[in-house]
């Protein structure tokens, strides 16, 4: 068997620094874990993990390169878009334009396998259903939202593109809200819904059942259809706002919110059908109750 030498960006994020460590513990023999993180303490720290650090920014084309010597397979999963300072363009030349150069230079690299790690917020509101795969992407620049699912949808677009082009074996995780192992994540999402409905819908996935998708995406088989797949990565059930809110202790004014109902009420909720059946994925933690059950929150 080939050893994978498997580069993953954003390692020092919300989702990269629970995902890394997991992928770390999965490894077979002589497997290595390479990350690409801008600062020497994260190198120290993900070297002292296990992992082979390169210290770089994605959109420097030298970094990307150091960073993708000798790899097999890439998890590009680094992303800017939490913060005010970041701007519309920031997200597209991250999120979109050093995605699609990754992707181009894996191509060139040999590399065998890319996965994006993309969202959910990609097909935008109005498909009155649970979303699947191949709807199409509506997602734009909003006031609310800014680029950031607008800058996914297009990196995805290019991404199928390149794919077709080049031959490059692409699989994109649409990831739900992702939540548990002490994240802040929902603690932080709750201020956003002060006008919100009680009942507004929640698609979340556990950090471990993130991990999970990246985890099958990176060894399932290639397609004899396609050379780009796209996967709905969530827990079974959906939550609400009025949950979130209970699952980290506070309560939701009932009176504020009566009379509010959800502006779409399908809105992010994705049907995990093909992920189920294709890649195996069976999420360990099916809703954020469950999760805060067992304590994983
Ligand atoms: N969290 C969610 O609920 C959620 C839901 C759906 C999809 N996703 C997707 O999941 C992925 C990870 O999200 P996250 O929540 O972990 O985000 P995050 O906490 O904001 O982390 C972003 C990561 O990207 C890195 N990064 C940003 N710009 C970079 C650059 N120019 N060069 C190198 N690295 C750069 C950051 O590095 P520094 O630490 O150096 O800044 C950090 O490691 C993203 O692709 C996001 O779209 C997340």
């Amino acid at each position: 068997m080939v050893n994978e030498t498997i580069l993953v960006t954003g390692a020092t994020g919300q989702v990269g620094k629970r995902l890394v460590p997991r992928l770390l513990s999965w490894r077979e023999n002589g497997d290595q874990i390479r990350v690409l993180v801008r600062t020497q303490q994260a190198a120290e720290h993900f070297a002292n993990l296990g992992a082979l650090p390169v210290v770089g920014d994605l959109l420097e084309a030298e970094d990307r390169k150091r960073a993708l010597d000798a790899v097999t397979s890439v998890v590009n999963n680094a992303a800017t878009f939490r913060g005010p300072e970041v701007s519309d363009a920031d997200m597209f030349a991250v999120n979109r334009d050093a995605a699609v150069a990754l992707a181009e230079e894996s191509a060139q690299a040999g590399v065998r396998r890319f996965v994006q790690v993309s969202t959910n917020l990609v097909y935008g509101p109005g498909i009155g259903r649970p979303v699947r795969e191949d709807d199409e992407l509506r997602a734009v620049v909003t006031p609310q939202q800014r680029a950031y699912p607008a800058s996914k949808r297009e990196a995805e677009e290019r991404l199928r593109e390149l794919s077709g082009e080049s031959g490059l074996d692409i699989v994109t995780l649409r990831l739900a809200f992702v939540y548990g192992d002490r994240d802040p994540h929902i603690e932080n999402i709750l201020p956003r819904f002060n006008a919100a409905a009680a009942n507004e819908p929640m698609a979340m996935v556990h950090h471990a059942d993130v991990a999970q998708g990246v985890h099958r995406a990176l060894r399932v088989l290639p397609s004899k259809q396609s050379s780009y797949r796209a996967y709905n990565i969530c827990g079974d059930a959906v939550s609400t706002v009025f949950e979130l809110h209970e699952l980290v202790g506070r309560s939701m004014d009932l009176a504020a919110a009566e009379g509010r109902t959800a502006a779409d009420p399908w809105y992010g909720v994705p049907d995990t059908t093909r992920a189920y059946r294709e890649l195996g994925f069976r999420p360990i933690y099916p809703s954020a109750r469950a999760a805060w059950r067992d304590g994983a929150l």
